[in-house]
């Protein structure tokens, strides 16, 4: 995996806003776990959140299995928490499991989530579901 990290960082973030995080999404954020890119990933999706921020998610997948998964974010702490969380979730998951993971689930595996940043969550799981979407139309020959 490649950490080619875009340019936030947990000390470009106020320190109201990592306080504002549960200890358990503040862990995560400190660890930032599968945080960068993957070369050649079997599934890749960008997107643009709703606040203007930037999440992206690969995925290396074999046997409709995800084997390997990776975020990047310019976004928030809370958007590193949910990126890093997602991909940690879907990791061993079949593509059908991880497609069903809500922004509830990635909330509740963080202890919750400020109020402010529900839409962080809400980013995260878009950018799978995108990526996971864009490589089935891939595979099927439906991307025309
Ligand atoms: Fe934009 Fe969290 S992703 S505020």
């Amino acid at each position: 995996m490649r950490k080619d990290h875009m340019d936030a960082t947990e000390s470009n973030f106020a320190l109201s806003e990592i306080e504002s995080l549960s200890e358990k999404a503040r862990q995560v954020v400190a660890q930032s776990k599968n945080r960068g890119s993957i070369p050649n990933p079997d599934a890749h999706a960008k997107i643009c959140g709703c606040c203007g921020d930037t999440m992206q998610i690969d995925l290396l997948l074999s046997e409709g299995k995800i084997r390997s998964a990776a975020f990047d974010t310019d976004g928030c702490a809370a958007s590193i928490a949910c990126g890093s969380v997602i991909t940690q979730l879907v990791i061993g998951q079949a593509l059908t499991v991880a497609s069903q993971i809500t922004p509830q689930d990635v909330i509740a595996a963080l202890d919750g989530l400020p109020q402010d940043h529900l839409h962080c969550a809400n980013l995260v799981v878009k950018t799978l579901q995108i990526a996971i979407t864009e490589y089935k139309e891939k595979k099927t020959g439906n991307n025309a």
